[in-house]
């Protein structure tokens, strides 16, 4: 016998429970966020390299380490998707979106790519649902879309949800601040490692050496006046609306594309990868990527974690009307006909005696047994009553219809 072959190192396939959970969480996604005016897009799987390296930001983890890319035939440099905000301000101009009234409100359910070592929650495939607000930089537009990833969370029922939210400010006092920080840095950090590791973003460093960071300035006191405004703004909002969070002066998003408001709920309940979704306003993205400088909003939520962070009871599977057994091709026929009608039915495919027929049946949840005989007839049970009846096989479903033998 030949070796099996198995899935690629952090990827899985998705059956049964777990699919009918994702389905779940999809159904709800679009219901909270097409009631507040988005509406979905889908963006190809792959896309050119440079739209990442541009977007995401050549420093970042994303562009420097995990991205599948390759080159197809006619030697272009494509990357599968390591996530959807850059895709997405590429379509919006692609598409002339900002010709629609303004902002523009997409949101996505997508499978995305990021070569990490895989752990607990942390995956090489997989997927987000994702939103995004383009063309407004109106602080109720941060505001709002938190509050939708705080409602999709609730809803889902995930466990020890906290939110944190800070801002950045523009890139111009964010410039200014990294000096500031260096300076710090220099003046009062004597491992030579993490001053390296500082060159590329000394903001990291309030994660990797907290103690040592405990007195150095902070983003939010560099921020310009209408940048405070701003998050002071959506703050406000926030609280009128009740949601709790903390102010992180110090979140760090993997992302370079961010100015003003960053956001992340994470979870109690999950473990090491502890951030359910995340977000915040990218400004510059558009311009950056060729664009008018348009303003943007957007967060992204790990299905997979979301559902690790609900304790979700499982979903039943959808009920089965009619079980159909017996000579074909009358059975067959039968079968099709009750699809038609918009009923559920199985047709048995595995040679099941009748015993087996019934015990598959029960096990499916059927409402009703249809054995076709040879005659144009059929033993038609109702599985809930026990009671059973010889019917002609063209009334069947007239039968089943009037919910009587
Ligand atoms: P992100 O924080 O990189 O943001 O990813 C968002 C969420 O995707 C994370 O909070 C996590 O739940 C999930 N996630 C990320 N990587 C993995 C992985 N390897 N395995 C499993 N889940 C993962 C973004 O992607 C931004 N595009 C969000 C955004 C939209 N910002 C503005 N608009």
């Amino acid at each position: 016998m030949s070796e099996r072959i198995q899935v690629p190192k952090g990827t899985f396939d998705v059956l049964g429970d777990d699919a009918l959970a994702r389905d779940a969480l999809a159904k709800v996604a679009q219901q909270i966020l097409e009631r507040a005016g988005y509406s979905r897009i889908e963006t190809p799987a792959f896309e050119a390299t440079e739209l990442f390296a541009r977007g995401v930001g050549a420093s970042t983890d994303i562009v420097r380490k995990e991205m599948y890319s390759f080159e197809d035939a006619g030697g272009r440099s494509l990357t599968l998707r390591p996530e959807g905000t850059a895709p997405v301000c590429r379509a919006y101009m692609e598409h002339g979106m900002h010709k629609r009234p303004q902002p523009v409100k997409l949101w996505y359910l997508s499978s995305f790519f990021r070569a990490e070592a895989p752990q607990a929650g942390r995956f090489r495939q997989f997927w987000q649902v994702g939103a995004e607000a383009i063309g407004s930089d109106d602080p109720a537009v941060d505001a709002e879309l938190i509050v939708l990833l705080a409602e999709l969370l609730e809803t889902l029922g995930s466990q020890g949800i906290r939110l944190r939210i800070g801002s950045l400010g523009t890139p111009e006092a964010r410039a200014a601040y990294r000096e500031e920080l260096l300076a710090f840095v220099a003046d009062n950090v004597d491992d030579a490692a993490l001053i390296a590791r500082a060159q590329d973003n000394p903001l990291r460093l309030f994660d990797s050496a907290p103690a040592q960071m405990a007195d150095a300035p902070r983003l939010l006191d560099a921020l310009g006046d209408a940048d405070r405004d701003h998050f002071a703004a959506v703050r406000e909002l926030l609280d009128d609306v009740g949601i709790a969070y903390e102010v992180d002066t110090t979140l760090v998003r993997g992302l370079d594309y961010y100015t003003r408001t960053v956001f992340e709920f994470t979870s109690d309940a999950l473990g090491a990868q502890s951030g359910v979704g995340g977000g915040g306003r990218y400004d510059g993205l558009v311009a950056q990527l060729g664009g008018q400088p348009t303003p943007g909003c957007g967060w992204a939520a790990g299905v997979e974690r979301m559902l690790l962070s609900s304790q979700q009871a499982a979903v039943a599977p959808p009920p089965v009307d009619l079980y159909v057994a017996g000579e074909r091709p009358g059975a067959f026929r039968l079968v099709a006909d009750a699809r038609r009608t918009g009923h559920a039915a199985r047709l048995e495919l595995a040679g099941r005696s009748i015993k087996g027929v019934f015990k598959q049946a029960d096990r499916l949840g059927a409402r009703y047994v249809a054995i076709v005989g040879a005659d144009g007839q059929a033993e038609l049970k109702d599985m809930e009553t026990g009671e059973q009846r010889t019917v002609a096989l063209d009334t069947v479903m007239h039968h089943i219809r009037g919910g009587q033998l």
